[in-house]
Parts: C-alpha cells; sequence; structure tokens
C-alpha cells in the first residue's frame, strides 16, 4: 500500500497527505506522537480502515522507539524498565491517539489488536520459563510483535477491500447510475477501497458505471477525493452538490446507492459522514436500494444501536470560512458541525463486507459474519 507505509529505518510513517488532494500529491513523514495524532485530527489521514491502519503503524513505530537494547532483554527481578512497563506505555499512547477522533470504530480495534499481540507475545514466553519469577520478553520481542500485527491489519485490508469490491459489484449491472457520499476509495482504506472498490473493479471489468459524487460539505471530500480517486481509475463521474441528490434521484438517474461506514451498531444502525442518513432517507423515497459497505472491523458489537455511538463534532471555523478566500457567515454566529450521522438499519438494503452480503435482521447477520 502506497498512501500510508513505513520509512526505510521503520522509524517513521510515510502518507499521502489528503488535506492537500487533489492540488497536491505530497508525501510527508511522520516521526513524533503528536505529529500521529494530528494527522489523524485534521485528516491527513482519513478514512475508517485507513485511520485504523495508519494508528497500528503510529504504535508500531512508538513501540520500536520504546524497545530496549539486547542485553537486558530478559531480566528476572532486576530494576530495569519491565514488559509491564513497557505495556503501560503502549497502552497511554493508544489511549492518546484513539481519542483523536471518536466515532470510527476502526481506529481503537487497531490499537487493541496490536496491544493485544504484544499480551500474547508477552504469555508465550512466560508460559516457555515456567517456575522462573518476573521473566521478561523484552521490549524488542514487544514492539516486534507489534510491528507484524500492525503489517497483518494492511495485508488484511488489501484483501478485505478485493472482496467487498466483489460482492458489491455483484449488485450492479452494466450501465448502473450509483450515487456516493464522502469518500470510501483507496484513499480510506489500501487499495480499491469498500464503497468505491465495485465501481473500480468494475471500470476494470468494463461496466460502464456513471457516478455521481455527492460533493460532501463541509470539508468535501466527495468533491476533493472521490472524483480524483474514480477519474484516475477511469470511471465517469459527476459531481453533485449535496442538496442536488434528490434531483439526480427523482430522474432517474440513480440505481443505487454506496457508501462507506465508520461504526456499525449491533442492531445494524451505522454512522458514516454527516449527510449519509438524508442519501438513505431520499433511497427510500425514490425505492433506490442503499448500501452499505465496510470491513467487520468496522461493526461494532458494544454499541446496541446507533444511540450509542460517540460522534465527533468539530471545529465550527470548517462550516463558516474554510475553503472560501474570506468567511462566509456573519462573524460569531452559531456554527453545528457533526463529522458524522446514523443511519437507520431500517433504510439500509443490505451491509456489504469482506465475509459477503448482510441482510436484515442485521442483529442475526452481523452476530453471524462476526463468528
Ligand atoms: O471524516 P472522514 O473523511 O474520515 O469520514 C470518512 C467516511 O465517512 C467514510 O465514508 C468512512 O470512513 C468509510 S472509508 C472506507
Amino acid at each position: 500500500m502506497n498512501n500510508i507505509r513505513f520509512n526505510d529505518k521503520k522509524d517513521g510513517i510515510i502518507i499521502l497527505d489528503q488535506t492537500l488532494l487533489p492540488g497536491e500529491e505530497k508525501y510527508i513523514e511522520l516521526k513524533k506522537p503528536e505529529e500521529f495524532f494530528e494527522a489523524i485530527k485534521t485528516l491527513q489521514v482519513r478514512g475508517a480502515p485507513a485511520i485504523g491502519i495508519f494508528a497500528a503503524f503510529a504504535m508500531a513505530v512508538k513501540a520500536g522507539s520504546e524497545a530496549e537494547p539486547q542485553s537486558v532483554r530478559s531480566c528476572c527481578g532486576s530494576s530495569l524498565k519491565s514488559d509491564e512497563t513497557f505495556m503501560r506505555t503502549m497502552i497511554d499512547f493508544g489511549e492518546y491517539l484513539k481519542s483523536s477522533r471518536p466515532t470510527a470504530v476502526n481506529l481503537a480495534w487497531a490499537v487493541d489488536r496490536v496491544i493485544h499481540a504484544a499480551r500474547v507475545e508477552m504469555h508465550r514466553v512466560r508460559q516457555s520459563n515456567p517456575g522462573v519469577l518476573n521473566v521478561n520478553a523484552g521490549h524488542g520481542a514487544l514492539a516486534g510483535a507489534i510491528m507484524n500485527e500492525a503489517l497483518l491489519i494492511c495485508e488484511e485490508d488489501i484483501r478485505m477491500c478485493r472482496n467487498i469490491s466483489e460482492f458489491g459489484l455483484s449488485l450492479l449491472k452494466y450501465g448502473d447510475g450509483i450515487l456516493t457520499h464522502c469518500n470510501a476509495g483507496p484513499l480510506a482504506t489500501s487499495e480499491y477501497g469498500t464503497a468505491l472498490g465495485p465501481l473500480i473493479l468494475g471500470a476494470e471489468k468494463g461496466y460502464n458505471f456513471r457516478v455521481y459524487s455527492d460533493e460532501t460539505r463541509p470539508l468535501l471530500q466527495g468533491a476533493r477525493l472521490t472524483t480524483y480517486e474514480l477519474m484516475k481509475a477511469g470511471v465517469d463521474v459527476t459531481l453533485i452538490c449535496d442538496n442536488m441528490a434528490s434531483y439526480v434521484m427523482s430522474k432517474g438517474l440513480v440505481n443505487a446507492c454506496f457508501v462507506g461506514c465508520d461504526r456499525i451498531a449491533a442492531n445494524g444502525d451505522t454512522a458514516n459522514k454527516i449527510g449519509t442518513s438524508g442519501v438513505a432517507v431520499l433511497a427510500k423515497h425514490y425505492g433506490i436500494p442503499f448500501y452499505v459497505l465496510g470491513p467487520t472491523s468496522t461493526v461494532d458489537l458494544n454499541c446496541p444501536s446507533g444511540a450509542d455511538i460517540p460522534i465527533e463534532e468539530r471545529n465550527p471555523e470548517e462550516i463558516r470560512e474554510k475553503f472560501y478566500e474570506k468567511p462566509m457567515a456573519p462573524e460569531g454566529v452559531k456554527c453545528m458541525n457533526p463529522a458524522f450521522d446514523v443511519t437507520d438499519n431500517n433504510l439500509i438494503t443490505a451491509i456489504i463486507t469482506e465475509k459477503g452480503i448482510l441482510r436484515p435482521p442485521y442483529e442475526d447477520s452481523l452476530k453471524e459474519a462476526l463468528k
């Protein structure tokens, strides 16, 4: 994967800065904890699966910087920093990263997964030294486990996107019109993407899709990123303002809506970029199938319904003045800027995961998929 990768020494991460697209394709190198935090917070790296991969890589870099010299790898009852201290540092750093953006559960999922991998390694070493007190695996070994897990998360994402793309494509016909919201393409994942995956795969196979991309106020992921990715992939894409979706649907131009997701609750309620639920309501009105596409790592069975999903509130300046030459609203005007909304499960025709196409009732199909 090119948009998120380690540098040669694996002590930093190189990302394509998404805030500069489509005007500038600039790769930046990040090494410090605050830079990792800010990259997520400011959407230099964005999209639920990509945030997860990036967070796992950030954990690996942090773990590498905590690894101690070989000579203190294993010690019994010494005053040197123990595995537990290392784990505490990693858990704290993970919590710090998690606090950068609350809605996409892939962030917490990836952090918890790499920490779990280190814990498994710690227990493995303890069990292979029965009866020995205070056995340490050593920070190097734990950092290695975190690095391997981070690379695995990235590899799995590539396979996951491919599966979702194939399942999604099976729901479409040659020449279909598809409306999408925000950006759920390769930039938001690894390859292909989720909601855009079937459209890019379809282009490779000669399907003649017409895609309508909502611009996606206020940060314009649809205008800046979706059109950029689809044009690069040779897909016929038309940019529309968010408030034009009803118009294009009413003209019979849309056969299906494909959107990504940031967190799917146990009952199938789904959080995605603000404006998604409005698209779903319109789709129901016009009798158009509305599909949510995302990996099972986006499912959070700890959230019984959408009401339990935390919604990120962002800086009002994003509405008032970002992307304008000068502020476009009176100074001091009150703004509300929720970054996501929740689409009710009864508006969702199917949820397409790497495991297959899930249909209602989602309580059952999601549980089954996560087994
Ligand atoms: O705020 P963003 O740009 O990170 O929001 C992204 C979305 O809402 C995507 O649709 C979602 O993360 C899925 S990306 C495969």
